[in-house]
């Protein structure tokens, strides 16, 4: 199939919503990582995500929704608390895990009775929401196990030819998928660190959230996931990945080290002022600025690919506020493996 690429105006717009209401698939922009959409409410619909994506079946897919009505009507037994993380993080890069009414197809919640759903802060995904007159079902659109994509272009770079449309909105402002929190416990529990902040989240809800050890670990052999899609390696270059955590001056010393005894080694770091490396390298974002960093990751990853990376060291991130999220994905990406210099 020819995909095609359109700009996210009121022509795109349109062309997307007829797409999603004849059951396809379609791209579309967010402020977090470009999704790939369909309509949640038809099972046939939502297998065509997985098929495009190579997705397991086991792992659920967000909700996406344009008004908060929809979460009332998707959900069973909603938490008040659901209610106020809404109103102070919605439109926005949150993901609330809630049980479900039972409206959204089987494939949505992977059969785990629970449905994650979120409300994008983009004008055109919203549009696109409301024009196609039901909630839309959305994974990153990328193909799984590679990087989220950032821009249109990443999505063509994994996805052409396998669906009908991508609509270019341009480059994602935050980088990083949305922060994932679970309700549906007794406390609540990150699933996923994101653009919206546990201590941000702990402040409107007035209670500690408790943070899943997927966040920090790969989970034990047998272990069942709370969050399907942290068993996963994800966001993973071809290259091998390794964290290496320590000082700014070690790291550079490791690395010029590794890059003088073996061949197609890069270093990955972010950006400031005379780092002196020498070394074959990416930068991505700016020193301890974690938000540029997170906005910048995804492309910096692909963008190693593209030179031909064999081996990769990139210095770990602070992983406080937004840094989790940059760790999070890092440490995915590396498989886990960390160094400390
Ligand atoms: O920012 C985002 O969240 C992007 C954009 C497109 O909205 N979407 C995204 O979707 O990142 P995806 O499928 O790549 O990641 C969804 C994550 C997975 O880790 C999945 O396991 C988890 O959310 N998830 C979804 N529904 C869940 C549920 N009912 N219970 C637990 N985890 C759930
Ligand atoms: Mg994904």
């Amino acid at each position: 199939m020819d995909t095609q690429l359109l700009p996210a105006n009121e022509a795109g717009i349109a062309a997307a919503a007829a797409l999603l209401q004849r059951g396809q698939v379609v791209a579309i922009p967010t402020e977090t990582v470009y999704g790939l959409a369909a309509n949640a409410l038809d099972e046939a619909s939502v297998g065509r995500i997985f098929a495009a994506k190579g997705r397991p079946q086991d792992n659920p897919l967000i909700v996406h929704i344009a008004d908060t009505g929809e979460l009332h009507r998707l959900a069973a037994g909603l938490p008040p608390e659901a209610g106020k993380l809404a109103e102070a993080f919605w439109p926005g890069p949150l993901t609330l895990v809630v049980n479900s009414a039972g409206a959204v197809a089987g494939a949505v919640s992977a059969g785990l009775g629970t449905i994650g759903v979120r409300m994008p802060a983009h004008t055109a995904a919203l549009a696109v929401i409301r024009e196609a007159g039901f909630p839309l079902a959305a994974p990153s659109a990328n193909h799984s196990g590679s990087p989220s994509p950032t821009t249109a272009q990443h999505v063509l770079a994994d996805l052409s030819g396998r669906i009908p449309l991508v609509l270019d909105g341009g480059a994602a402002p935050v980088g990083v998928e949305s922060t994932v929190l679970s309700l549906a416990g007794e406390q609540p529990l990150l699933l996923r660190p994101g653009f919206v902040t546990c201590e941000e989240l702990q402040e409107v809800l007035g209670r500690p959230v408790a943070v899943s050890g997927a966040v920090h670990a790969p989970l034990a052999a047998g272990e069942r996931a709370a969050s399907p899609g942290m068993k996963y390696t994800h966001y993973a270059p071809r290259a091998a990945l390794t964290l290496v955590e320590g000082r700014f001056a070690d790291y550079a010393a490791f690395v010029r080290l590794k890059a003088g005894a073996e061949t197609g080694v890069w270093a990955l770091y972010p950006e400031r002022p005379d780092d002196g490396l020498s070394v074959p390298s990416v930068v991505y974002g700016r020193a301890g600025d974690s938000a540029s960093q997170a906005a910048a990751l995804f492309s910096a990853l692909r963008a190693l690919d593209d030179n031909g990376a064999a081996t990769v060291y990139a210095l770990a991130p602070r992983r406080e506020g937004v840094g989790l999220a940059v760790y999070n994905r890092l440490l995915r990406a590396a498989g886990f493996r960390v160094v400390q210099v």
